[in-house]
């Protein structure tokens, strides 16, 4: 951290600047409340904390976000040498701007309608003025000339916000979960303000080539902004006393027609996780002992097949329950041959299409244990509970079928997960062609979830497949999730972004320009 009493300080006042700042809608530690009263930092284990831990602590890197709960309003502190920037967000805040538009508007929109998207003007305007404040407060503690890479689709206007309270930076933004497509992005009734609120940005980082193709569409349909592959010509509305600084800028130029153009890159940059950590973890005895007791603790069926995702609707666990309940159905598969364990984590409970859900999936789980279990064998072990990093692992390692039967899904981490944990080359997994993965992991058993024959066929080759088989697809699958880890990713994402401008120290470019 630089204290700024000599050097540059931020315009209002604050006493700490920071050369790259992370914004994501959650800070990667939440605020827990003890009953005694005791306050504890836990850190959440995503993937996105790992990757960016070592780049944050060499950058003097600062994390701005909400803590998770109401009203929160923690002063800023250090954590794991990361200091960590607090957001305020209010009961109304939360209800609004995180449960309703990001959560009830933006989510089920992008990923195309599977559930209806509500719109509400007042979702919309709490939206906006939750934007504004994270931008301010990320504009408040960056350095002169740093970098604020914002991430996902709770913050799409903090670019735009931010470039109008600092030129002086360097914006890139991220978004996690699909775009689509523009048939269905221009239902949103604040669909140019989306759009624009992200040209602000100058790097937009998608999943997959498809999500950068339909944003650069949107564009062009919306704003008829030139674009050529994945630059976008971004025409600056500038008074003539400002335009020697803007010419100056390397990423600003003269267009055929002479309007003066910021240039904005659209472009995909799949995510990833720390593929090592798992592996590590996966070669612990402790845990390959715990994945024996898990396969004891199942009845040691011949075949255990694994679910992993937060419980929401756009993860196709109604269609994997329906595959699997009809091959026991049709005596196709039997109880003591297959076990099903499918861990369903909480998540976005008080929204009520996810209330919904709950009630279906457990309805359904019900019913097929109710006709197939037996007293010693369960048809499926349903988990409505998030488990720490180890016991997932052993169960990565305990299960022979991974399902990942998605909708549509950004990317789908745990299907890079279960694959870096299998460093015996063994499992099989079976993904959803319309998980980003699938881009990426293409010797996995790829289904359409919508076609529950299809699905159930996928089902029984992966059951009956032959270690051969297995071990020749799992090889091929490792290789691409060893060779492309987060770190990779957010080190081709920012020296995309710094390039033109000189890509600092602190970005690791072991990897060379084929990245970027
Ligand atoms: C997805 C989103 C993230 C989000 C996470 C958990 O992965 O891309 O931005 O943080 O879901 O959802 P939650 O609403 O609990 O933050």
């Amino acid at each position: 951290m630089i204290f700024t009493d000599e050097t540059a300080a931020p315009s209002n006042g604050s006493r700490a600047a920071y050369d790259l700042i992370v914004v994501s809608n959650r800070l990667p530690v939440d605020k827990v409340t003890h009953a005694d009263g005791t306050v504890e930092w836990r850190t959440s284990p995503g993937g996105l904390v790992t990757a960016l831990e070592p780049v944050m602590q060499q950058a003097d890197g600062a994390w701005v976000g909400w803590a998770g709960v109401a009203d929160d309003t923690s002063e800023p502190f250090e954590q794991d040498d990361i200091s960590i920037v607090p957001v305020t967000l209010t009961a109304d805040d939360i209800e609004n701007y995180y449960e309703g538009f990001s959560n009830d508007t933006l989510w089920p929109l992008y990923h195309d309608v599977i559930a209806p998207p509500t719109y509400h003007r007042e979702w919309w305007e709490s939206y906006v003025r939750v934007n504004q404040r994270f931008a301010e407060k990320a504009a408040s503690v960056a350095a002169q000339g740093g970098t604020v890479w914002v991430q996902d689709y709770q913050l799409q206007l903090v670019p735009k916000m931010l470039r109008e309270m600092r030129p002086d930076l360097t914006i890139g933004f991220f978004n996690h979960i699909p775009f689509p497509a523009y048939g269905i992005f221009s239902q949103l009734p604040w669909r140019q303000q989306i759009i624009e609120g992200l040209l602000g940005a100058d790097l937009i980082g998608f999943q997959r080539a498809a999500d950068a193709g339909n944003f650069t569409r949107a564009v062009r349909r919306l704003l008829s902004y030139t674009t050529r592959g994945s630059a976008i010509d971004v025409p600056l509305e500038v008074a003539p006393d400002d335009e020697p600084e803007v010419v100056g800028s390397p990423r600003v130029s003269t267009a055929k027609n002479g309007v003066l153009v910021r240039t904005v890159n659209a472009r995909h940059f799949p995510i990833s996780i720390d593929t090592q950590s798992f592996e590590n973890l996966a070669r612990r005895p402790d845990i390959q002992a715990r994945a024996r007791e898990i396969r004891e603790g199942l009845g040691n069926p011949k075949v255990v097949m694994l679910g992993v995702d937060r419980l929401d609707y756009t993860k196709g666990i109604g269609h994997r329950l329906k595959a699997f309940g009809e091959l026991l159905a049709d005596g196709a598969v039997t109880v003591e041959d297959v076990t099903l364990v499918q861990v369903a984590s909480p998540s976005r409970e008080r929204v009520a299409a996810y209330q919904q859900l709950r009630d279906e999936v457990e309805l359904t789980v019900g019913r097929i244990n109710g006709d197939y279990s037996t007293i010693s064998h369960t048809a499926i072990s349903y988990l409505h509970q998030g488990y720490p990093r180890e016991e997932m692992v052993a169960l990565y390692l305990a299960s022979d079928v991974m399902l990942v039967t998605a909708l549509r899904d950004g990317m789908n981490l745990v299907a890079k997960e279960y694959v870096a944990s299998r460093f015996d080359n063994d499992g099989v997994l079976v993904l959803s062609e319309f998980a980003g993965a699938a881009d990426e992991l293409k010797t996995a058993l790829l289904v359409n979830p919508h076609d529950i024959d299809g699905l159930k066929e996928a089902l029984l080759e992966a059951i009956a497949m032959k270690k051969g088989e297995r071990t020749k697809r799992m090889r091929a699958l490792r290789k691409r999730v060893l060779d492309y880890d987060v770190a990779r990713w957010s080190s081709a994402f920012l020296s995309t972004l710094l390039d033109p401008t000189g890509v600092p120290s602190y970005v690791t470019t072991k990897w060379g320009a084929s990245d970027r």
